[in-house]
């Protein structure tokens, strides 16, 4: 059977890598996707999470707009990384399909709930809609099996020296689900920084059908800021990494550890304090990654996305 997953997202280039993978793959069934304001805006987000599902031929999955701004603090994009639209890069057509009637912390409730099995969740942008489910549907804890999220790092941030975008977009939020007692996987910059993919795999990707078309031009646009900052020819898919883990449970390797979102410092907002060497008596709250083999799950990933029609 076919793990039940929802994936909140803010597409954005890797989570829109992230959701062709889920889309490819057998071993998860995309039960739906909801939106966020993080890297683009919340409008943005949600066309985007649209003409993703539509460019895989899955207009049948609903996406459902959740929140446009965090829970305290005011939004700040990332289109210095993902371009004016979000996702730029590809031209792809406006959508047909409009988001679901429903906000999306109220799909998530009724979709965990009508759900005969609990339903894993694969946050791979802020966690404001997280947060708010949990917060508005306390008992629905009881219908999510897991939560495997692309968040945070043991060591260096990305957005700030200390902090990864995804929590430091929303550090309330964050402390509110890793506060949750849910079972949490923590995807951090540690792993999906060894999941780079570059222009070198594009003559396969364009070898498949639109998709892998549409993912090299997604490569060539989000290659550009890693070439910028980081001297690289390959970009980090990091939320497709956080879908893998699901799909190929055990892809990252991770320990039992106590993970504290700092809320509060201007200098640190928005870091996850990993206590990796277990030197507090704190008590472990997430699964967190600490290693992966990079160029084999990005393999994966590439015949995954090229075998898409
Ligand atoms: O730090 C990487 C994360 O921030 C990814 O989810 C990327 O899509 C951006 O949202
Ligand atoms: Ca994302």
């Amino acid at each position: 059977m076919p793990t039940p997953i929802i994936i909140d997202s803010d597409p954005g280039h890797d989570d829109a890598i992230a959701i062709l993978l889920a889309i490819a793959s057998p071993e998860v069934e995309l039960l739906g996707v909801t939106t966020v304001g993080g890297n683009t805006s919340l409008e943005n987000t949600t066309t985007n999470a649209l003409k993703i599902l539509e460019l895989a031929n899955r207009p049948d999955i609903p996406v459902a707009a959740g929140a446009g701004h965090p829970l305290v603090r005011d939004l700040e994009v990332a289109d210095h990384v993902h371009g004016r639209t979000g996702l730029d890069g590809p031209k792809l057509p406006e959508p047909e399909q409009r988001p679901h009637h429903l906000h999306a912390i109220d799909f998530m409730a009724a979709t965990l709930e009508e759900h005969a099995a609990p339903v894993t969740l694969i946050p791979v942008g802020p966690l404001t809609n997280i947060a708010l489910l949990l917060r508005r549907y306390p008992n629905v804890v009881e219908q999510i099996e897991r939560v495997v999220l692309m968040g945070g790092a043991v060591g260096l941030g990305n957005r700030t020296p200390s902090a990864e975008f995804n929590i430091w977009a929303d550090p309330e939020a964050a402390a509110v689900v890793f506060g949750s007692g849910l079972d949490i996987t923590m995807v951090g910059l540690d792993v999906t920084h060894l999941a780079l993919l570059g222009p070198e795999r594009n003559e396969e990707l364009r070898g498949g059908g639109r998709a892998g078309q549409v993912v090299a031009e997604l490569i060539e646009f989000f290659v550009g800021f890693h070439r910028d900052t980081y001297g690289l020819e390959q970009a980090p898919i990091h939320d497709a990494v956080a879908v893998g883990e699901v799909i190929w449970p055990g892809l990252v390797e991770t320990e039992h550890l106590a993970v504290d979102i700092e809320t509060s410092s201007p200098m640190t907002v928005g870091r996850t304090v990993v206590d990796r060497w277990k030197v507090t008596d704190t008590v472990p709250n997430a699964h967190v990654a600490l290693n992966m083999d990079g160029p084999a799950f990005i393999d994966r990933l590439v015949t995954r996305i090229v075998s898409l029609a």
